[in-house]
């Protein structure tokens, strides 16, 4: 494991944050944990990043302690903020030379590496331009090939893609995992958003800074068996009562979410036909898809993702 976390905590004050967090990372793995806002992602980033002292728990990357010299920690990881660090007075060059000699790097051998990167990043052509000038995608690409430059072995990346439109967002995923696969680099990222998080090996669901629970994200959604149907009541009818009625008719399990009552089942599409001719006059809609992250997230945390904000 390249990158181990135990039991970390956290509390701003009184207010906890992190519970007793543990995960471990494979080598190369993109491993993705995605949360609610405020579910303590960045907390958990400033953290490994040596910027905030856990209040208990551990955790160790690549063979450094986070107990030991942050310097020592610090070499081992190239990290990306949820809000970008760069100067966008400064051009794309200056920018990667700067953050260069933050890690002692000088002279000729700093001048070939940041060459290097610019030409592997496609960054080249762009190399003069001030950063405030680039496009919000061009801007993730300084700020990945900036935070390579020491050549560490893990990259964190908070909130991976915000900014980015959904093309921005591939491209990015692309040239991450060609990285993973070139150079053996370990991506750990946060995200909110679900179709990003199936850009992970590994997810980690998080909700109040704790784990819900962890594994490859078809393997999560195969815990919710089949499709998943939704329900939305007649006029004047509440989720609940419908979702009880649905209960006590099919024997199955029902819940109230929303408004609507869900069901998941093996064939949707028959469970759905039969559910409309048996309770004539108590279905306004219905429908049915394939169980996302979203629909692992609610079985597991008994809510959605968005109603479980806590900033
Ligand atoms: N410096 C701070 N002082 C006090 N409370 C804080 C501080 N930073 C964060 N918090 C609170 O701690 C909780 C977790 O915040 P954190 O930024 O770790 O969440 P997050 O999962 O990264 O959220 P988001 O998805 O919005 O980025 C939130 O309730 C937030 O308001
Ligand atoms: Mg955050």
């Amino acid at each position: 494991m390249i990158l181990t976390v135990n039991n970390l905590t956290h509390a701003y004050g009184d207010r906890p944050v992190l519970r007793g967090l543990s995960f471990d990372v494979e080598r190369g793995a993109a491993f993705g944990i995605l949360g609610p806002n405020g579910c303590g992602k960045s907390t958990l980033f400033r953290i490994l990043a040596t910027l905030l002292p856990p209040d208990a728990g551990t955790a160790v990357i690549d063979g450094a302690p986070l107990s030991g010299r942050s310097s020592a920690v610090r070499r081992k990881l190239g990290v990306i903020f949820q809000s970008s660090t760069l100067d966008g007075r400064l051009s794309v060059e200056e920018n990667l030379i700067a953050h260069g000699h933050l890690y002692g790097l000088s002279g000729a051998p700093l001048r070939a590496r940041v060459a290097a990167l610019l030409e592997d990043f496609e960054l080249a052509a762009r190399r003069a331009d001030r950063v405030s000038l680039l496009s919000g995608g061009l801007r993730r690409r300084v700020e990945i090939a900036r935070a390579l430059l020491h050549e560490p072995p893990v990259l964190l990346m908070d909130e991976a893609s915000s900014g980015l439109d959904p093309a921005a967002r591939r491209a990015m995923w692309a040239q991450l995992h060609r990285l993973r696969e070139e150079r053996n680099l370990t991506i750990l990222f946060t995200t909110h958003l679900m179709d990003e998080a199936e850009n992970a090996t590994r997810l980690l669901l998080m909700s109040e800074g704790r784990a819900l629970a962890e594994d490859a994200p078809a393997a999560l959604k195969a815990r919710v068996g089949g499709d998943v149907v939704v329900f939305e009541p007649a006029p004047g009818l509440s989720a609940e009562d419908l979702a009880q009625t649905l209960r006590e008719r099919f024997a199955l399990q029902a819940f109230a979410l929303d408004g609507e009552a869900r069901v998941e089942t093996a064939n949707g599409h028959r469970f759905l036909a039969e559910a409309m001719e048996a309770l004539p006059g108590r279905i306004h809609a219905a429908a049915l898809h394939r169980p996302t992250l979203e629909d692992v997230f609610v079985r597991l945390a008994g809510r959605p993702l968005e109603e479980q904000i806590h900033v």
